[in-house]
């Protein structure tokens, strides 16, 4: 009898362990890092470019592969005024245009799809520098 109930605890707890485990295998979490723009970026403002990710790796269930590419001021995310959105986050880049902020070494951007991912701090100025 008490062997019985063992075995019929251990069979419990092994199915509820690899049901619990079944949702996060299906739905795995893919946060692809960006690569551009990076710490050594100077960005115009006016300007177009292409906001880089690395795709490598992409799980084939992904839960959300919506982008959203947000500018991050101070640590401030600007979350009302997406750089761009409505793209696929499996595109690996996406363009975007240089907004009229002040000049400042203190900008980021963070990629939203299935999870938020965050740049190195770049440079965003109004005039380009003169080489
Ligand atoms: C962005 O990258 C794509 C693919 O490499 C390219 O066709 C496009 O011209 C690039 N856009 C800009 C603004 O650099
Ligand atoms: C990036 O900018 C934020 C906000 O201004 C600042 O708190 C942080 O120290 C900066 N990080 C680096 C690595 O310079
Ligand atoms: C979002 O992108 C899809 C596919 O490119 C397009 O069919 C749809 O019209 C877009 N929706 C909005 C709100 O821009
Ligand atoms: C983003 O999501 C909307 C609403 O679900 C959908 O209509 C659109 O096609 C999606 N766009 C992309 C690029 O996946």
């Amino acid at each position: 009898m008490n062997t019985l109930m063992n075995m019929f605890f251990f069979a419990l707890i092994t199915f509820t362990a690899f049901a619990a485990a079944l949702p996060v295998y299906l739905r795995d979490v893919f946060v692809p890092p960006i690569t551009s723009p990076d710490a050594g970026t100077i960005w115009v403002v006016g300007q177009t470019h292409n906001v880089t990710w690395d795709i490598n790796g992409a799980p084939s269930q992904i839960t959300n592969t919506n982008g959203t590419i947000v500018l991050v001021t101070n640590g401030r995310l600007d979350l009302e005024n997406p750089l761009a959105d409505n793209f696929s986050i499996l595109d690996g880049f996406h363009p975007v245009t240089v907004p009229d902020v002040p000049d400042s070494a203190d900008y980021a951007l963070v990629l939203f799809g299935d999870s938020g991912n965050i740049s190195p701090n770049f440079t965003i100025i109004h005039t380009a520098p003169s080489l």
